[in-house]
C-alpha cells in the first residue's frame, strides 16, 4: 500500500455552507493547477449498506464525497489529509436501494454517479463479467458500452484487467479509463490474473480481505474468488497451504451453504483445450481445488486466461459448469489443442458474459462484439437455501 493511498474514516452529516466548487470555476487558491483526474470514481467492495468510492488525482489534494439514498445527498465522507489515491467508504445506507454520490476535489469538477447496494436476499439481478481486456482498450471499450446498455447492478473481472499492473499508467489507460462510465455506476470485483501485477493491484483496487481470495453474498449468490497463483510464503492452494485452508472453511460456510446459487472466480483455468499444447488448465487447480468444488456443490467456475470462450459441465448433466471466458479485448487464440470431456463448447472471439441470477434459475450467457447471444446454459437453485 502506498503512503498516499488513504481510506475515508469520517462520515459526518453534512454542512450547511459547505457547497463544492462549480464545474469550469477557476481553481481555488493553493490548488495546484496541473492537477486533474487521472481516474475518475470508480466503485468497489458494494455491500447491503454501502459501497467503496476511488479515483485517483494527479496531485496530492484534500476529498470528500457527498451521498445518500435516492436524490438525497445527506451524508459526506472527508479525507483525513491529502492523497493522490483516494479511497471512501460509504455506508449506513438501505439494502438493494438506488443511491447517489458526488466526488468534489478543489479546482476540480465534481464527479457524479449512482448505484445500487447489495440486496438483502434473493433478487432478481443482473452480472457482467469479462477477462483479459489486457492492453487492447480500443477492443474492450466498445464491449464495456454493450455491457453497460444492458444496465447491470454488479461487474465481474476474471483477471487480466491491464497490459501489466505494476506499471501505474496502464491502469488509467487500460482499465479505468474505458471501463469508466461503467464503473463510476456499476460496483466490480476482479480475480488477480498473471498480468495484473502485486504492488499495483493492491494499490489501485479495494477489495474485501487480503483483496486475492475472498468471499461475498449478493442478492441471495455467493461470489468466491481465488488466485492459486497467490505468493503468501506458503504452498497456497495445496492442502496444506493457507489459501487451501481458507476455502476449505468457506466451502463448509453458512454463508456458502444457504446461498441459492455458489460462483467461483479465478483467472487460471483447471481446463483449457485452447492455450497452448502444453497447458490444458491449471494442473494444481485441477488436483487440489476441483474434487473440493464438486464434493460442495460449486455451480459454476469462471475463468479467463485462455483468450476465447470454453464451456463444458463436469461430470456431463449434473456436475460443475467450467466456464472460460478471455474475450475482453486481448487478441484471441484460434487454437484447438487437445479434446477435453470437460469442455463441450469452444470458440475464439472477443466477447463478455451476462450472469441473471434469479430466486429459482440462474442464466450465463455469453455475448459476442455485434451483441449476439452465442452461448447459453442454466442452473437451478439449490433446493435446500432459504
Ligand atoms: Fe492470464
Amino acid at each position: 500500500m502506498r503512503q498516499d493511498r488513504i481510506g475515508f474514516l469520517a462520515m459526518l452529516p453534512l454542512l450547511a455552507g459547505l457547497a463544492g466548487p462549480a464545474a469550469g470555476a477557476p481553481p481555488a487558491a493553493g490548488v495546484p493547477p496541473s492537477n486533474r483526474f487521472v481516474a475518475t470514481p470508480y466503485l468497489q467492495s458494494v455491500t447491503t449498506d454501502g459501497v467503496t468510492v476511488c479515483f485517483e488525482t494527479a496531485q496530492p489534494c484534500e476529498s470528500r464525497v457527498r451521498f445518500g439514498a435516492g436524490d438525497a445527498m445527506e451524508f459526506e465522507v472527508a479525507a483525513p489529509r491529502p492523497a493522490t489515491r483516494h479511497q471512501a467508504r460509504l455506508s449506513g445506507l438501505p439494502a438493494g436501494a438506488i443511491c447517489a454520490y458526488r466526488v468534489e476535489v478543489p479546482g476540480l469538477p465534481p464527479q457524479a454517479g449512482s448505484f445500487r447496494t447489495a440486496p438483502d436476499g434473493p433478487a432478481a439481478v443482473r452480472i457482467v463479467a469479462w477477462g483479459d481486456n489486457q492492453d487492447s482498450p480500443g477492443r474492450f471499450g466498445p464491449l464495456v458500452r454493450r455491457m453497460l446498455a444492458l444496465a447491470p447492478d454488479l461487474a465481474v473481472g476474471l483477471g487480466d484487467l491491464v497490459g501489466w499492473g505494476d506499471i501505474p499508467s496502464h491502469w488509467p489507460r487500460d482499465f479505468l479509463g474505458p471501463a469508466a462510465e461503467l464503473l463510476r455506476r456499476v460496483p466490480f470485483f476482479s480475480a488477480h490474473g498473471n498480468h495484473d501485477g502485486e504492488k499495483g493491484f493492491a494499490e489501485v483496487l479495494s477489495q474485501p480481505g487480503n483483496e486475492r481470495y475472498f468471499a461475498v453474498t449478493y442478492a441471495g449468490i455467493r461470489l468466491i474468488f481465488l488466485d492459486p497463483r497467490f505468493d503468501e510464503g506458503d504452498p497456497g492452494i495445496r492442502p496444506w497451504g493457507r489459501q487451501h485452508r481458507w476455502i476449505r472453511n468457506e466451502l463448509d460456510s453458512d454463508a456458502f451453504r444457504r446461498a441459492r446459487f455458489r460462483l467461483v472466480f479465478l483467472h487460471h483455468p483447471p481446463y483449457s483445450e485452447g492455450f497452448w499444447p502444453w497447458y490444458g488448465g491449471e494442473k494444481e487447480v485441477r488436483e487440489h481445488l476441483v474434487p473440493l468444488f464438486e464434493a460442495a456443490g460449486v455451480d459454476v467456475v469462471f475463468s479467463g486466461h485462455h483468450h476465447g470462450y470454453e464451456r463444458g459441465q463436469w461430470p456431463r448433466d449434473r456436475g460443475v459448469h467450467y466456464v472460460v471466458s478471455g474475450g475482453g479485448g486481448a487478441f484471441q487464440d484460434p487454437f484447438h489443442w487437445r479434446d477435453l470431456p470437460q469442455i463441450e463448447f469452444s470458440r475464439a472471439g472477443r466477447h463478455f458474459l451476462l450472469i441473471e441470477g434469479g430466486p429459482d434459475r440462474l442464466r450465463v450467457t455469453a455475448i459476442d462484439e455485434a451483441g449476439n447471444a452465442f452461448d447459453t446454459f442454466t442452473r437451478e437453485a439449490h433446493p435446500d437455501a432459504p
